[in-house]
Protein backbone atom coordinates (compact mmCIF):
# COMPACT_ATOMS: atom_id res chain seq x y z
CA UNK A 1 0.00 0.00 0.00
CA UNK A 2 0.92 3.09 -0.45
CA UNK A 3 1.98 5.43 2.32
CA UNK A 4 -0.77 8.89 2.59
CA UNK A 5 -1.17 11.53 4.73
CA UNK A 6 -4.41 13.30 4.91
CA UNK A 7 -4.99 16.41 5.44
CA UNK A 8 -8.42 17.48 6.11
CA UNK A 9 -11.22 20.45 7.57
CA UNK A 10 -14.34 17.61 8.59
CA UNK A 11 -16.21 18.85 7.14
CA UNK A 12 -19.18 16.43 5.71
CA UNK A 13 -17.33 15.20 2.16
CA UNK A 14 -14.07 14.99 4.06
CA UNK A 15 -15.95 12.28 6.69
CA UNK A 16 -16.98 10.30 3.63
CA UNK A 17 -13.74 10.30 2.14
CA UNK A 18 -11.85 9.33 4.99
CA UNK A 19 -14.58 6.41 4.87
CA UNK A 20 -13.52 5.74 1.73
CA UNK A 21 -9.81 5.81 2.85
CA UNK A 22 -10.46 3.82 6.10
CA UNK A 23 -11.61 1.06 3.41
CA UNK A 24 -9.41 1.53 0.74
CA UNK A 25 -6.19 -1.27 0.43
CA UNK A 26 -4.46 0.19 -1.90
CA UNK A 27 -2.88 2.84 0.66
CA UNK A 28 -1.88 2.78 4.52
CA UNK A 29 -2.67 5.85 6.92
CA UNK A 30 0.04 7.32 8.19
CA UNK A 31 -1.38 10.32 9.69
CA UNK A 32 -4.17 12.72 9.47
CA UNK A 33 -3.46 16.57 10.28
CA UNK A 34 -6.38 18.27 10.74
CA UNK A 35 -6.50 22.37 9.87
CA UNK A 36 -9.53 25.41 10.11
CA UNK A 37 -12.18 25.27 6.68
CA UNK A 38 -14.84 24.22 6.95
CA UNK A 39 -15.55 24.64 10.09
CA UNK A 40 -12.62 25.31 13.45
CA UNK A 41 -9.60 23.22 14.36
CA UNK A 42 -10.96 21.64 17.06
CA UNK A 43 -14.27 20.67 15.64
CA UNK A 44 -12.48 19.24 12.65
CA UNK A 45 -10.14 17.11 15.29
CA UNK A 46 -13.32 15.91 17.14
CA UNK A 47 -14.70 15.17 13.77
CA UNK A 48 -12.53 12.53 12.97
CA UNK A 49 -12.33 10.75 15.91
CA UNK A 50 -16.49 10.80 15.91
CA UNK A 51 -15.68 8.60 12.50
CA UNK A 52 -13.34 6.10 14.09
CA UNK A 53 -15.90 5.65 16.97
CA UNK A 54 -18.59 4.51 14.49
CA UNK A 55 -16.27 2.20 12.91
CA UNK A 56 -15.22 0.56 15.68
CA UNK A 57 -18.60 0.57 17.13
CA UNK A 58 -19.97 -0.54 13.60
CA UNK A 59 -17.52 -3.26 13.71
CA UNK A 60 -18.20 -4.52 16.99
CA UNK A 61 -21.71 -5.53 15.99
CA UNK A 62 -20.28 -6.86 12.41
CA UNK A 63 -17.00 -7.79 13.36
CA UNK A 64 -17.15 -10.24 10.16
CA UNK A 65 -17.08 -6.60 8.43
CA UNK A 66 -13.36 -6.30 9.41
CA UNK A 67 -11.92 -6.58 5.96
CA UNK A 68 -13.86 -4.08 5.01
CA UNK A 69 -11.63 -1.40 6.65
CA UNK A 70 -8.06 -2.17 6.61
CA UNK A 71 -6.78 0.71 7.36
CA UNK A 72 -9.15 0.51 10.66
CA UNK A 73 -6.79 -2.23 12.02
CA UNK A 74 -3.61 -1.18 10.39
CA UNK A 75 -0.76 -2.69 12.11
CA UNK A 76 1.26 0.99 12.93
CA UNK A 77 -1.70 3.29 13.96
CA UNK A 78 -2.75 6.07 11.95
CA UNK A 79 -1.78 9.40 13.77
CA UNK A 80 -4.32 12.33 14.22
CA UNK A 81 -2.45 15.94 14.73
CA UNK A 82 -4.00 19.02 14.76
CA UNK A 83 -2.49 20.97 11.77
CA UNK A 84 -2.78 25.82 11.70
CA UNK A 85 -6.24 27.03 12.73
CA UNK A 86 -5.94 30.15 10.56
CA UNK A 87 -5.10 30.69 7.45
CA UNK A 88 -1.50 32.29 6.39
CA UNK A 89 -3.20 35.47 5.86
CA UNK A 90 -6.20 37.67 5.68
CA UNK A 91 -9.63 36.72 7.46
CA UNK A 92 -10.59 33.09 8.83
CA UNK A 93 -13.62 31.80 6.88
CA UNK A 94 -15.81 29.09 7.35
CA UNK A 95 -18.52 27.06 5.64
CA UNK A 96 -20.66 26.24 8.66
CA UNK A 97 -23.58 27.33 6.23
CA UNK A 98 -23.31 24.16 4.56
CA UNK A 99 -21.71 21.90 7.10
CA UNK A 100 -23.18 23.07 10.10
CA UNK A 101 -21.67 24.45 13.11
CA UNK A 102 -19.97 21.07 14.25
CA UNK A 103 -18.80 20.56 10.45
CA UNK A 104 -20.98 17.51 10.85
CA UNK A 105 -24.30 19.37 10.00
CA UNK A 106 -25.16 19.86 13.39
CA UNK A 107 -25.25 16.10 14.81
CA UNK A 108 -23.95 16.97 17.87
CA UNK A 109 -27.42 19.41 18.77
CA UNK A 110 -29.86 16.71 17.36
CA UNK A 111 -27.68 13.61 18.95
CA UNK A 112 -26.08 13.74 22.30
CA UNK A 113 -23.92 11.01 21.71
CA UNK A 114 -22.54 12.00 18.54
CA UNK A 115 -21.82 15.34 20.52
CA UNK A 116 -17.96 16.40 21.83
CA UNK A 117 -18.27 15.17 24.97
CA UNK A 118 -18.07 11.57 24.09
CA UNK A 119 -15.07 12.14 21.69
CA UNK A 120 -12.50 14.44 23.55
CA UNK A 121 -10.60 11.22 25.01
CA UNK A 122 -10.31 9.74 21.85
CA UNK A 123 -9.84 6.56 20.25
CA UNK A 124 -7.91 3.49 20.77
CA UNK A 125 -7.17 3.18 16.66
CA UNK A 126 -5.83 6.48 16.28
CA UNK A 127 -2.46 7.67 18.17
CA UNK A 128 -3.33 11.63 18.78
CA UNK A 129 -0.51 13.82 19.07
CA UNK A 130 0.62 17.10 21.00
CA UNK A 131 3.02 17.86 18.58
CA UNK A 132 1.80 19.99 15.80
CA UNK A 133 1.04 18.40 12.16
CA UNK A 134 3.66 19.76 10.79
CA UNK A 135 6.26 18.69 13.06
CA UNK A 136 4.09 14.92 13.03
CA UNK A 137 4.96 14.90 8.82
CA UNK A 138 8.33 15.86 9.56
CA UNK A 139 9.32 12.61 11.24
CA UNK A 140 6.95 10.52 9.40
CA UNK A 141 9.04 11.66 5.97
CA UNK A 142 12.41 11.03 7.71
CA UNK A 143 11.35 7.93 8.57
CA UNK A 144 10.25 7.38 4.73
CA UNK A 145 11.45 6.45 1.30
CA UNK A 146 12.68 8.95 -1.27
CA UNK A 147 9.20 9.88 -2.97
CA UNK A 148 7.62 6.97 -0.80
CA UNK A 149 4.27 9.59 0.35
CA UNK A 150 1.03 10.61 -1.16
CA UNK A 151 -0.01 14.03 0.69
CA UNK A 152 -3.79 14.48 0.30
CA UNK A 153 -5.18 17.73 0.41
CA UNK A 154 -8.86 18.21 1.58
CA UNK A 155 -9.08 21.33 2.68
CA UNK A 156 -7.23 24.87 2.74
CA UNK A 157 -3.71 24.07 1.11
CA UNK A 158 -2.55 25.79 4.62
CA UNK A 159 -1.09 23.17 6.34
CA UNK A 160 1.04 21.83 3.37
CA UNK A 161 2.11 25.55 2.96
CA UNK A 162 3.66 25.57 6.70
CA UNK A 163 4.85 22.21 5.67
CA UNK A 164 7.11 23.34 3.19
CA UNK A 165 7.86 26.53 4.68
CA UNK A 166 9.48 24.38 7.84
CA UNK A 167 11.36 21.85 5.28
CA UNK A 168 10.88 22.14 1.85
CA UNK A 169 14.16 19.93 0.71
CA UNK A 170 12.70 17.05 2.84
CA UNK A 171 8.88 17.22 1.85
CA UNK A 172 10.22 17.54 -1.83
CA UNK A 173 12.37 14.46 -1.65
CA UNK A 174 9.92 11.97 0.02
CA UNK A 175 6.60 13.53 -1.09
CA UNK A 176 6.04 11.88 -4.32
CA UNK A 177 2.66 13.21 -5.02
CA UNK A 178 0.64 15.81 -4.23
CA UNK A 179 -3.46 15.65 -4.24
CA UNK A 180 -5.43 18.43 -3.52
CA UNK A 181 -8.88 19.19 -3.97
CA UNK A 182 -9.67 22.85 -5.05
CA UNK A 183 -10.00 26.13 -7.19
CA UNK A 184 -11.94 26.36 -10.11
CA UNK A 185 -10.73 26.88 -13.56
CA UNK A 186 -13.63 26.41 -16.14
CA UNK A 187 -16.66 26.67 -13.78
CA UNK A 188 -17.79 29.32 -11.83
CA UNK A 189 -17.21 29.04 -7.89
CA UNK A 190 -19.39 27.25 -4.82
CA UNK A 191 -18.28 30.09 -2.48
CA UNK A 192 -18.24 33.16 -4.39
CA UNK A 193 -19.14 33.62 -8.15
CA UNK A 194 -15.51 32.84 -8.71
CA UNK A 195 -14.31 30.89 -5.52
CA UNK A 196 -13.90 27.49 -4.69
CA UNK A 197 -14.20 27.06 -1.07
CA UNK A 198 -10.83 25.51 0.02
CA UNK A 199 -8.73 28.02 -2.01
CA UNK A 200 -11.00 30.58 -1.00
CA UNK A 201 -10.23 29.82 2.82
CA UNK A 202 -6.37 30.50 2.20
CA UNK A 203 -5.45 32.18 -1.18
CA UNK A 204 -2.13 32.85 0.12
CA UNK A 205 -1.26 29.41 1.06
CA UNK A 206 -2.15 28.48 -3.12
CA UNK A 207 -0.28 31.31 -3.68
CA UNK A 208 2.70 30.51 -1.88
CA UNK A 209 3.05 26.59 -3.36
CA UNK A 210 1.24 26.92 -6.99
CA UNK A 211 1.17 30.72 -8.00
CA UNK A 212 4.46 31.84 -6.30
CA UNK A 213 6.79 34.73 -7.97
CA UNK A 214 9.89 32.06 -8.23
CA UNK A 215 10.75 28.70 -8.64
CA UNK A 216 7.47 26.50 -6.52
CA UNK A 217 8.67 25.31 -3.29
CA UNK A 218 7.28 22.04 -4.49
CA UNK A 219 7.91 20.64 -8.01
CA UNK A 220 4.93 20.86 -9.63
CA UNK A 221 4.57 18.10 -12.06
CA UNK A 222 3.69 16.05 -8.77
CA UNK A 223 0.89 17.90 -7.82
CA UNK A 224 -2.59 16.96 -9.14
CA UNK A 225 -4.75 19.37 -8.77
CA UNK A 226 -8.63 18.10 -8.46
CA UNK A 227 -10.93 21.47 -8.84
CA UNK A 228 -14.28 21.86 -9.04
CA UNK A 229 -14.54 21.67 -12.84
CA UNK A 230 -14.11 17.75 -12.13
CA UNK A 231 -15.25 17.11 -8.60
CA UNK A 232 -19.09 18.99 -8.88
CA UNK A 233 -20.03 16.19 -11.64
CA UNK A 234 -19.42 13.24 -9.46
CA UNK A 235 -22.39 13.33 -7.20
CA UNK A 236 -24.25 10.94 -4.90
CA UNK A 237 -27.96 10.80 -5.49
CA UNK A 238 -29.37 10.96 -1.94
CA UNK A 239 -32.18 8.24 -3.50
CA UNK A 240 -29.30 6.16 -4.25
CA UNK A 241 -27.46 6.38 -0.51
CA UNK A 242 -31.30 5.52 0.92
CA UNK A 243 -31.78 2.75 -1.19
CA UNK A 244 -28.34 1.30 -0.56
CA UNK A 245 -29.62 1.44 3.42
CA UNK A 246 -32.89 0.24 3.36
CA UNK A 247 -31.37 -2.56 1.09
CA UNK A 248 -29.42 -3.45 3.91
CA UNK A 249 -32.26 -3.62 6.60
CA UNK A 250 -34.54 -5.01 4.29
CA UNK A 251 -36.33 -8.05 6.09
CA UNK A 252 -35.25 -7.16 9.63
CA UNK A 253 -38.18 -7.32 11.67
CA UNK A 254 -37.55 -5.60 14.74
CA UNK A 255 -39.63 -2.47 16.80
CA UNK A 256 -37.33 0.41 15.73
CA UNK A 257 -35.51 -0.29 12.06
CA UNK A 258 -33.18 2.06 13.47
CA UNK A 259 -32.74 0.60 16.46
CA UNK A 260 -30.93 -1.87 14.24
CA UNK A 261 -28.93 0.36 12.26
CA UNK A 262 -25.54 0.27 12.31
CA UNK A 263 -24.19 2.52 14.23
CA UNK A 264 -21.41 3.91 11.03
CA UNK A 265 -25.33 4.18 8.95
CA UNK A 266 -26.38 5.65 11.89
CA UNK A 267 -23.29 7.94 11.72
CA UNK A 268 -23.48 8.84 8.40
CA UNK A 269 -27.09 9.42 8.11
CA UNK A 270 -27.50 12.13 10.75
CA UNK A 271 -25.35 13.99 8.50
CA UNK A 272 -26.56 13.61 5.42
CA UNK A 273 -29.91 13.91 6.36
CA UNK A 274 -28.89 18.07 6.72
CA UNK A 275 -26.74 18.24 3.76
CA UNK A 276 -29.71 16.54 1.70
CA UNK A 277 -31.83 19.96 2.98
CA UNK A 278 -29.21 22.06 2.32
CA UNK A 279 -28.37 20.74 -1.08
CA UNK A 280 -32.29 20.82 -1.77
CA UNK A 281 -32.29 24.58 -1.18
CA UNK A 282 -29.62 24.66 -4.45
CA UNK A 283 -32.47 22.46 -6.10
CA UNK A 284 -30.36 19.24 -6.56
CA UNK A 285 -31.20 15.81 -4.32
CA UNK A 286 -27.36 14.89 -4.40
CA UNK A 287 -24.20 15.07 -2.46
CA UNK A 288 -21.37 16.57 -4.56
CA UNK A 289 -17.99 14.52 -4.42
CA UNK A 290 -15.39 16.89 -3.89
CA UNK A 291 -13.32 15.05 -0.98
CA UNK A 292 -14.21 11.75 -2.16
CA UNK A 293 -13.18 12.70 -5.90
CA UNK A 294 -9.55 13.38 -4.68
CA UNK A 295 -9.19 10.20 -2.03
CA UNK A 296 -10.34 8.16 -5.26
CA UNK A 297 -7.43 9.64 -7.27
CA UNK A 298 -5.01 9.23 -4.71
CA UNK A 299 -5.99 5.70 -4.62
CA UNK A 300 -6.08 5.04 -7.93
CA UNK A 301 -2.66 6.17 -8.81
CA UNK A 302 -3.36 8.09 -11.43
CA UNK A 303 -0.19 9.24 -12.97
CA UNK A 304 0.18 12.76 -13.40
CA UNK A 305 1.31 13.81 -16.14
CA UNK A 306 0.53 10.89 -18.60
CA UNK A 307 -2.06 9.97 -20.97
CA UNK A 308 -4.12 6.87 -19.45
CA UNK A 309 -4.98 3.53 -21.07
CA UNK A 310 -8.37 4.56 -21.39
CA UNK A 311 -7.94 8.16 -22.74
CA UNK A 312 -8.27 10.74 -20.07
CA UNK A 313 -5.24 13.01 -19.75
CA UNK A 314 -3.87 15.69 -17.35
CA UNK A 315 -3.79 18.85 -18.36
CA UNK A 316 -1.33 21.63 -18.15
CA UNK A 317 -3.06 24.85 -17.15
CA UNK A 318 -1.64 28.26 -16.19
CA UNK A 319 -3.07 30.78 -13.57
CA UNK A 320 -2.50 32.88 -10.62
CA UNK A 321 -4.86 33.25 -7.71
CA UNK A 322 -6.46 36.22 -6.43
CA UNK A 323 -5.80 37.01 -2.50
CA UNK A 324 -7.33 40.20 -1.58
CA UNK A 325 -9.95 41.13 -4.57
CA UNK A 326 -12.70 43.27 -3.34
CA UNK A 327 -15.21 40.61 -5.09
CA UNK A 328 -12.22 38.07 -6.40
CA UNK A 329 -10.67 36.35 -3.08
CA UNK A 330 -9.85 32.46 -4.37
CA UNK A 331 -10.63 33.25 -8.09
CA UNK A 332 -7.96 31.23 -9.79
CA UNK A 333 -6.84 33.68 -13.08
CA UNK A 334 -6.36 31.42 -15.76
CA UNK A 335 -4.23 32.17 -18.58
CA UNK A 336 -6.19 30.75 -21.57
CA UNK A 337 -3.80 32.61 -24.57
CA UNK A 338 -1.72 30.47 -26.33
CA UNK A 339 2.33 30.37 -27.17
CA UNK A 340 4.83 32.53 -25.48
CA UNK A 341 2.24 35.00 -23.83
CA UNK A 342 1.18 32.48 -21.99
CA UNK A 343 4.46 32.94 -19.36
CA UNK A 344 3.89 36.50 -18.89
CA UNK A 345 1.86 35.40 -15.56
CA UNK A 346 4.70 33.18 -14.61
CA UNK A 347 4.80 29.34 -14.95
CA UNK A 348 2.68 28.66 -12.43
CA UNK A 349 0.69 25.34 -13.58
CA UNK A 350 -1.94 22.75 -12.28
CA UNK A 351 -2.42 19.34 -13.36
CA UNK A 352 -6.11 18.65 -14.08
CA UNK A 353 -7.48 15.07 -14.89
CA UNK A 354 -11.04 14.40 -15.45
CA UNK A 355 -12.21 11.14 -14.01
CA UNK A 356 -15.48 8.54 -14.31
CA UNK A 357 -18.44 9.41 -12.57
CA UNK A 358 -19.52 5.59 -11.90
CA UNK A 359 -16.34 4.59 -9.98
CA UNK A 360 -16.36 7.13 -7.29
CA UNK A 361 -20.19 6.86 -6.71
CA UNK A 362 -19.76 2.92 -6.48
CA UNK A 363 -16.50 3.09 -4.38
CA UNK A 364 -19.05 5.41 -1.82
CA UNK A 365 -21.32 3.10 -1.94
CA UNK A 366 -19.05 0.51 -1.09
CA UNK A 367 -17.82 2.86 1.38
CA UNK A 368 -21.02 2.95 3.39
CA UNK A 369 -23.26 0.07 2.68
CA UNK A 370 -21.23 -1.52 5.52
CA UNK A 371 -24.71 -2.39 7.48
C1 LIG B 1 -14.39 21.82 -0.78
O1 LIG B 1 -14.82 22.77 0.21
C2 LIG B 1 -15.30 22.10 1.33
O2 LIG B 1 -16.49 22.65 1.77
C3 LIG B 1 -15.44 20.66 0.96
O3 LIG B 1 -15.15 19.84 2.08
C4 LIG B 1 -14.41 20.47 -0.13
O4 LIG B 1 -13.13 20.19 0.41
C5 LIG B 1 -15.28 21.95 -1.99
O5 LIG B 1 -15.22 23.24 -2.47
CA1 LIG C 1 -12.84 19.55 2.71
Amino acid sequence: PVPVIIDTDPGVDDIVALLLALASPEIEILAIIVSFGNTDLESSFLNVLKAYQAVGDHLERYPDHAARFPNFFASIKTILARGRGQPLAGQIMDAQYFHGRDGLGDISERHPELGPANHTSGHPRVQTAQESGSDVCLSLMNSHLPLSITYIVLGPLTNFAVLVRKDRDLVASRVGRVVCMGGALDVPGNTSPVAEFNFFADPFAVKEILCPAGEPPFPLERFLLVPLDITTSHALPFPVYKERVDDAFAGVSVPSVSSMKSPLIHFTSSFLKRTRDVMLRFGKDAMELHDIVAVWCAISHLPSSEVLASGWVAERRIFDIERTGELTRGMLVVDRREGESADTLGTNRAEVKPIPTRVEVESLEQALSVG
